[in-house]
Protein backbone atom coordinates (compact mmCIF):
# COMPACT_ATOMS: atom_id res chain seq x y z
CA UNK A 1 0.00 0.00 0.00
CA UNK A 2 1.84 3.21 -1.03
CA UNK A 3 1.98 5.60 1.99
CA UNK A 4 0.92 8.88 -0.33
CA UNK A 5 -1.38 9.08 -2.92
CA UNK A 6 -3.38 12.12 -5.02
CA UNK A 7 -6.47 12.51 -6.47
CA UNK A 8 -6.78 15.38 -9.25
CA UNK A 9 -10.02 16.63 -9.09
CA UNK A 10 -12.33 16.40 -6.12
CA UNK A 11 -15.92 15.49 -8.22
CA UNK A 12 -18.05 13.23 -8.15
CA UNK A 13 -15.76 10.87 -8.66
CA UNK A 14 -12.21 12.21 -7.15
CA UNK A 15 -13.87 12.33 -3.61
CA UNK A 16 -14.66 8.42 -3.93
CA UNK A 17 -11.66 7.54 -5.20
CA UNK A 18 -9.95 9.90 -2.34
CA UNK A 19 -12.47 8.11 0.07
CA UNK A 20 -11.46 4.98 -0.66
CA UNK A 21 -7.62 5.45 -0.60
CA UNK A 22 -7.79 7.18 2.95
CA UNK A 23 -10.21 4.35 4.26
CA UNK A 24 -7.29 1.67 3.40
CA UNK A 25 -4.77 3.66 5.40
CA UNK A 26 -2.95 5.96 2.06
CA UNK A 27 -2.79 9.34 2.77
CA UNK A 28 -4.52 11.30 0.16
CA UNK A 29 -4.20 15.12 -1.12
CA UNK A 30 -7.13 15.61 -3.02
CA UNK A 31 -6.35 18.67 -5.73
CA UNK A 32 -9.33 20.99 -7.32
CA UNK A 33 -8.25 23.70 -9.46
CA UNK A 34 -12.09 25.02 -8.33
CA UNK A 35 -12.43 26.67 -4.82
CA UNK A 36 -16.18 25.48 -4.25
CA UNK A 37 -15.16 21.88 -5.32
CA UNK A 38 -12.58 22.00 -2.94
CA UNK A 39 -14.66 23.62 -0.29
CA UNK A 40 -17.61 20.94 -0.34
CA UNK A 41 -14.93 17.99 -0.68
CA UNK A 42 -14.45 17.05 2.77
CA UNK A 43 -18.49 17.83 3.91
CA UNK A 44 -19.36 15.21 1.39
CA UNK A 45 -16.84 12.55 1.96
CA UNK A 46 -17.77 12.88 5.82
CA UNK A 47 -21.39 11.97 4.40
CA UNK A 48 -20.52 8.96 2.63
CA UNK A 49 -18.18 7.74 5.62
CA UNK A 50 -21.01 8.60 7.98
CA UNK A 51 -23.50 6.18 6.23
CA UNK A 52 -21.14 3.33 6.26
CA UNK A 53 -20.33 4.03 9.61
CA UNK A 54 -24.31 3.43 10.04
CA UNK A 55 -24.40 0.43 8.22
CA UNK A 56 -21.64 -0.64 9.71
CA UNK A 57 -18.88 -0.84 7.07
CA UNK A 58 -16.49 0.83 8.92
CA UNK A 59 -16.06 2.31 12.36
CA UNK A 60 -16.41 6.11 13.49
CA UNK A 61 -12.63 5.76 14.39
CA UNK A 62 -11.95 4.33 10.94
CA UNK A 63 -14.06 7.66 9.58
CA UNK A 64 -11.77 9.83 11.54
CA UNK A 65 -9.25 8.73 10.86
CA UNK A 66 -9.74 8.52 6.81
CA UNK A 67 -10.69 12.12 6.89
CA UNK A 68 -7.34 12.91 9.09
CA UNK A 69 -5.58 10.90 6.09
CA UNK A 70 -7.77 13.53 3.23
CA UNK A 71 -5.74 17.11 2.67
CA UNK A 72 -7.76 19.33 0.20
CA UNK A 73 -5.34 21.62 -1.20
CA UNK A 74 -5.14 24.09 -4.35
CA UNK A 75 -1.40 23.67 -4.91
CA UNK A 76 -0.82 20.55 -7.17
CA UNK A 77 2.72 20.32 -6.44
CA UNK A 78 1.86 19.49 -2.87
CA UNK A 79 -0.88 17.19 -4.12
CA UNK A 80 1.55 15.17 -6.22
CA UNK A 81 4.97 15.88 -5.21
CA UNK A 82 5.04 13.30 -2.67
CA UNK A 83 2.82 10.79 -3.87
CA UNK A 84 3.69 6.93 -5.23
CA UNK A 85 -0.06 6.52 -6.91
CA UNK A 86 -1.87 9.86 -8.83
CA UNK A 87 -5.04 9.37 -9.71
CA UNK A 88 -6.76 12.03 -12.32
CA UNK A 89 -10.28 12.65 -12.04
CA UNK A 90 -10.72 15.69 -13.77
CA UNK A 91 -13.48 15.99 -16.36
CA UNK A 92 -14.29 14.23 -19.83
CA UNK A 93 -12.01 16.29 -22.13
CA UNK A 94 -8.94 15.08 -23.58
CA UNK A 95 -7.53 18.46 -24.26
CA UNK A 96 -7.77 18.77 -20.67
CA UNK A 97 -6.68 16.04 -19.44
CA UNK A 98 -3.38 16.26 -21.40
CA UNK A 99 -2.56 19.77 -19.94
CA UNK A 100 -3.15 17.73 -16.43
CA UNK A 101 -1.06 15.12 -17.42
CA UNK A 102 1.85 17.47 -18.36
CA UNK A 103 1.84 19.69 -15.07
CA UNK A 104 1.55 16.18 -13.26
CA UNK A 105 4.64 14.70 -14.62
CA UNK A 106 6.56 17.62 -14.31
CA UNK A 107 6.01 17.67 -10.46
CA UNK A 108 5.51 13.79 -9.39
CA UNK A 109 8.16 11.62 -8.25
CA UNK A 110 9.93 9.96 -10.92
CA UNK A 111 8.60 6.43 -9.81
CA UNK A 112 4.71 7.59 -9.53
CA UNK A 113 2.41 5.80 -11.56
CA UNK A 114 0.30 8.01 -12.74
CA UNK A 115 -3.70 6.96 -13.34
CA UNK A 116 -6.84 8.07 -15.09
CA UNK A 117 -10.24 7.50 -13.88
CA UNK A 118 -11.55 8.41 -17.85
CA UNK A 119 -14.79 6.46 -18.44
CA UNK A 120 -13.85 6.07 -22.49
CA UNK A 121 -10.71 7.87 -23.78
CA UNK A 122 -8.02 5.21 -24.85
CA UNK A 123 -4.80 5.42 -22.97
CA UNK A 124 -2.71 5.69 -25.55
CA UNK A 125 -4.57 8.59 -26.91
CA UNK A 126 -4.42 10.05 -22.76
CA UNK A 127 -0.31 9.20 -22.76
CA UNK A 128 0.08 10.80 -26.39
CA UNK A 129 2.66 13.68 -25.21
CA UNK A 130 3.60 12.42 -21.81
CA UNK A 131 7.57 12.17 -21.50
CA UNK A 132 6.92 8.74 -19.65
CA UNK A 133 3.94 6.48 -20.75
CA UNK A 134 5.01 3.57 -19.85
CA UNK A 135 3.91 5.10 -15.41
CA UNK A 136 0.24 5.38 -17.29
CA UNK A 137 -2.52 3.50 -16.57
CA UNK A 138 -6.83 3.89 -16.80
CA UNK A 139 -8.32 2.60 -13.44
CA UNK A 140 -11.67 3.15 -14.43
CA UNK A 141 -13.83 3.17 -10.92
CA UNK A 142 -17.63 3.39 -10.91
CA UNK A 143 -20.11 5.70 -9.08
CA UNK A 144 -20.30 5.70 -5.85
CA UNK A 145 -16.61 4.98 -6.64
CA UNK A 146 -16.57 3.90 -2.58
CA UNK A 147 -19.70 1.03 -2.78
CA UNK A 148 -19.23 -0.19 -6.21
CA UNK A 149 -16.18 -3.23 -6.03
CA UNK A 150 -15.13 -3.34 -10.15
CA UNK A 151 -11.90 -1.23 -11.55
CA UNK A 152 -11.33 -1.65 -15.05
CA UNK A 153 -7.18 -1.64 -15.76
CA UNK A 154 -6.56 -0.90 -18.87
CA UNK A 155 -3.09 -0.57 -20.52
CA UNK A 156 -1.55 0.55 -23.73
CA UNK A 157 1.01 -0.87 -25.81
CA UNK A 158 3.76 1.34 -24.07
CA UNK A 159 2.27 0.73 -20.45
CA UNK A 160 4.92 -1.05 -18.32
CA UNK A 161 4.14 -4.69 -16.65
CA UNK A 162 5.39 -3.98 -13.66
CA UNK A 163 2.77 -0.56 -13.03
CA UNK A 164 0.24 -3.05 -14.36
CA UNK A 165 1.09 -5.84 -12.05
CA UNK A 166 1.44 -3.02 -8.79
CA UNK A 167 -1.36 -1.11 -9.66
CA UNK A 168 -3.70 -4.79 -10.07
CA UNK A 169 -2.41 -5.57 -6.42
CA UNK A 170 -3.11 -2.16 -5.55
CA UNK A 171 -6.50 -2.66 -6.30
CA UNK A 172 -6.49 -5.71 -4.43
CA UNK A 173 -5.31 -3.72 -1.42
CA UNK A 174 -7.98 -1.53 -1.05
CA UNK A 175 -10.60 -4.00 -1.72
CA UNK A 176 -11.44 -3.74 -5.16
CA UNK A 177 -12.33 -5.83 -7.71
CA UNK A 178 -9.97 -5.44 -10.80
CA UNK A 179 -10.41 -6.52 -14.39
CA UNK A 180 -7.93 -5.99 -16.73
CA UNK A 181 -8.32 -5.57 -20.36
CA UNK A 182 -6.07 -7.72 -23.03
CA UNK A 183 -6.14 -4.75 -25.41
CA UNK A 184 -7.76 -1.09 -25.35
CA UNK A 185 -11.09 -0.42 -26.48
CA UNK A 186 -12.75 2.66 -25.93
CA UNK A 187 -15.68 2.42 -23.22
CA UNK A 188 -13.60 -0.79 -22.00
CA UNK A 189 -16.01 -3.69 -21.29
CA UNK A 190 -18.77 -2.35 -18.74
CA UNK A 191 -19.87 0.77 -20.18
CA UNK A 192 -19.87 -0.98 -23.74
CA UNK A 193 -22.56 -3.45 -21.73
CA UNK A 194 -24.11 -0.67 -20.22
CA UNK A 195 -24.08 1.54 -23.35
CA UNK A 196 -25.81 -1.38 -25.47
CA UNK A 197 -28.76 -1.77 -22.89
CA UNK A 198 -29.17 2.02 -22.69
CA UNK A 199 -29.45 2.05 -26.56
CA UNK A 200 -32.46 -0.54 -26.70
CA UNK A 201 -34.01 0.10 -23.20
CA UNK A 202 -34.82 4.43 -25.22
CA UNK A 203 -35.82 2.25 -28.59
CA UNK A 204 -38.01 0.11 -26.71
CA UNK A 205 -39.54 3.98 -24.98
CA UNK A 206 -38.95 5.72 -28.34
CA UNK A 207 -40.91 2.90 -29.96
CA UNK A 208 -44.28 3.26 -27.53
CA UNK A 209 -43.12 -0.65 -25.97
CA UNK A 210 -43.21 0.23 -22.00
CA UNK A 211 -43.05 3.19 -20.28
CA UNK A 212 -39.49 3.97 -18.51
CA UNK A 213 -40.56 3.33 -15.69
CA UNK A 214 -41.39 -0.41 -16.75
CA UNK A 215 -38.25 -0.51 -18.36
CA UNK A 216 -36.44 0.47 -15.45
CA UNK A 217 -38.21 -2.26 -13.46
CA UNK A 218 -37.82 -4.86 -15.94
CA UNK A 219 -34.27 -4.53 -15.81
CA UNK A 220 -33.90 -4.31 -11.65
CA UNK A 221 -36.32 -7.19 -11.05
CA UNK A 222 -35.17 -9.39 -14.16
CA UNK A 223 -31.64 -9.54 -15.82
CA UNK A 224 -30.14 -6.94 -13.53
CA UNK A 225 -31.21 -9.02 -10.55
CA UNK A 226 -29.51 -11.92 -11.37
CA UNK A 227 -26.47 -10.50 -13.30
CA UNK A 228 -25.62 -8.63 -9.58
CA UNK A 229 -24.70 -12.60 -9.01
CA UNK A 230 -24.02 -14.04 -12.17
CA UNK A 231 -22.91 -12.37 -15.45
CA UNK A 232 -24.51 -12.56 -18.70
CA UNK A 233 -22.80 -15.31 -20.41
CA UNK A 234 -23.05 -17.50 -17.16
CA UNK A 235 -26.48 -16.46 -17.43
CA UNK A 236 -26.71 -17.85 -20.59
CA UNK A 237 -24.96 -21.14 -19.84
CA UNK A 238 -27.96 -21.46 -17.38
CA UNK A 239 -30.74 -20.83 -20.00
CA UNK A 240 -29.07 -23.68 -22.36
CA UNK A 241 -26.92 -22.70 -25.08
CA UNK A 242 -29.37 -23.88 -27.58
CA UNK A 243 -32.28 -21.17 -26.29
CA UNK A 244 -29.86 -18.51 -26.72
CA UNK A 245 -28.84 -19.65 -30.43
CA UNK A 246 -32.66 -19.10 -30.85
CA UNK A 247 -33.04 -16.22 -29.09
CA UNK A 248 -30.02 -14.05 -30.30
CA UNK A 249 -31.23 -15.64 -34.11
CA UNK A 250 -34.56 -14.51 -33.30
CA UNK A 251 -33.98 -10.84 -31.80
CA UNK A 252 -30.64 -9.62 -33.26
CA UNK A 253 -32.73 -8.48 -36.40
CA UNK A 254 -34.77 -6.77 -34.00
CA UNK A 255 -32.42 -5.06 -32.03
CA UNK A 256 -31.60 -1.20 -32.48
CA UNK A 257 -28.36 -0.96 -34.19
CA UNK A 258 -28.13 3.04 -34.49
CA UNK A 259 -24.90 4.49 -34.63
CA UNK A 260 -25.37 7.80 -32.89
CA UNK A 261 -27.16 8.77 -29.07
CA UNK A 262 -30.52 7.92 -28.56
CA UNK A 263 -33.07 10.47 -29.61
CA UNK A 264 -34.55 11.11 -26.33
CA UNK A 265 -31.09 11.84 -24.88
CA UNK A 266 -30.91 14.35 -27.57
CA UNK A 267 -33.60 16.26 -26.63
CA UNK A 268 -33.13 16.27 -22.96
CA UNK A 269 -29.75 17.52 -23.45
CA UNK A 270 -31.47 20.39 -25.76
CA UNK A 271 -33.74 21.22 -22.79
CA UNK A 272 -30.90 21.34 -20.24
CA UNK A 273 -32.33 18.40 -18.50
CA UNK A 274 -29.09 16.64 -17.78
CA UNK A 275 -30.23 14.11 -14.24
CA UNK A 276 -29.92 14.47 -11.23
CA UNK A 277 -27.54 17.53 -11.61
CA UNK A 278 -30.39 19.42 -12.77
CA UNK A 279 -33.37 18.50 -10.57
CA UNK A 280 -34.75 16.86 -14.59
CA UNK A 281 -33.48 13.63 -16.63
CA UNK A 282 -35.84 10.76 -17.43
CA UNK A 283 -37.37 11.72 -14.17
CA UNK A 284 -37.77 15.01 -11.92
CA UNK A 285 -36.02 15.20 -8.95
CA UNK A 286 -37.67 18.85 -7.68
CA UNK A 287 -35.72 19.87 -4.60
CA UNK A 288 -32.09 19.25 -3.44
CA UNK A 289 -33.78 17.39 -0.56
CA UNK A 290 -34.76 14.81 -3.17
CA UNK A 291 -31.34 14.00 -5.00
CA UNK A 292 -29.86 13.65 -1.35
CA UNK A 293 -32.66 11.57 -0.04
CA UNK A 294 -32.44 9.27 -3.29
CA UNK A 295 -29.00 9.10 -3.09
CA UNK A 296 -29.27 8.25 0.14
CA UNK A 297 -31.24 5.39 -0.47
CA UNK A 298 -29.47 4.39 -3.68
CA UNK A 299 -26.16 3.69 -1.46
CA UNK A 300 -28.24 2.46 1.40
CA UNK A 301 -29.08 -0.27 -1.17
CA UNK A 302 -26.17 -0.80 -2.55
CA UNK A 303 -24.20 -1.26 0.88
CA UNK A 304 -27.04 -4.07 1.08
CA UNK A 305 -25.67 -5.89 -1.57
CA UNK A 306 -22.05 -5.21 -0.76
CA UNK A 307 -22.35 -7.01 2.42
CA UNK A 308 -23.99 -9.83 1.06
CA UNK A 309 -20.97 -10.19 -1.63
CA UNK A 310 -18.65 -10.06 0.78
CA UNK A 311 -20.48 -12.41 3.36
CA UNK A 312 -19.81 -15.16 -0.05
N1 LIG B 1 -19.58 10.47 -12.95
C1 LIG B 1 -19.45 9.17 -13.21
O1 LIG B 1 -20.42 8.38 -13.05
C2 LIG B 1 -18.13 8.62 -13.69
C3 LIG B 1 -17.91 7.24 -13.56
C4 LIG B 1 -16.65 6.72 -13.96
C5 LIG B 1 -15.71 7.56 -14.50
N2 LIG B 1 -15.96 8.91 -14.63
C6 LIG B 1 -14.89 9.76 -15.16
O2 LIG B 1 -14.22 10.37 -14.06
C7 LIG B 1 -13.73 11.67 -14.45
C8 LIG B 1 -14.31 12.71 -13.52
O3 LIG B 1 -15.72 12.66 -13.60
P1 LIG B 1 -16.64 13.26 -12.44
O4 LIG B 1 -18.00 12.71 -12.70
O5 LIG B 1 -16.01 13.11 -11.13
O6 LIG B 1 -16.64 14.80 -12.86
P2 LIG B 1 -17.02 16.07 -11.94
O7 LIG B 1 -17.40 17.13 -12.90
O8 LIG B 1 -17.94 15.68 -10.86
O9 LIG B 1 -15.60 16.43 -11.25
C9 LIG B 1 -14.50 16.92 -11.94
C10 LIG B 1 -13.73 17.83 -11.01
O10 LIG B 1 -12.54 18.24 -11.68
C11 LIG B 1 -12.30 19.59 -11.34
N3 LIG B 1 -11.41 20.18 -12.34
C12 LIG B 1 -11.71 20.74 -13.53
N4 LIG B 1 -10.57 21.14 -14.15
C13 LIG B 1 -9.54 20.80 -13.33
C14 LIG B 1 -8.13 20.95 -13.41
N5 LIG B 1 -7.56 21.52 -14.46
N6 LIG B 1 -7.38 20.52 -12.38
C15 LIG B 1 -7.97 19.95 -11.29
N7 LIG B 1 -9.30 19.80 -11.16
C16 LIG B 1 -10.07 20.21 -12.16
C17 LIG B 1 -13.66 20.22 -11.28
O11 LIG B 1 -13.65 21.41 -10.50
C18 LIG B 1 -14.49 19.10 -10.64
O12 LIG B 1 -14.52 19.24 -9.23
C19 LIG B 1 -14.15 11.84 -15.91
O13 LIG B 1 -13.09 11.43 -16.74
C20 LIG B 1 -15.33 10.90 -16.04
O14 LIG B 1 -15.55 10.47 -17.37
C21 LIG B 1 -17.14 9.46 -14.22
Amino acid sequence: MPDNTAVIGAGIMGRGIALVYALNGARVCLYDAVSAARERAKELIDADLSLMVEEGLCTDAMRREALEHILVTDNLAESVGSAEFITEAVPEQLELKWQVFASIEALALPGAIIASNTSTLPLSELARYAAHPERMIITHFFNPAHLVPLVEVVKAERTSHQVVADTLDLMRRIDKVPVVLKKEVPGFIANRLQAAVVREALHLVHSGVADMHDVDTAMTCGPGFRWSIIGPLETADFGGLDTWRSVMNNLAPELDDSRTAPALIEELNRQGHLGVKTGQGFYAYPTGADVKERIRSRDLDFIRLLKLRNQK
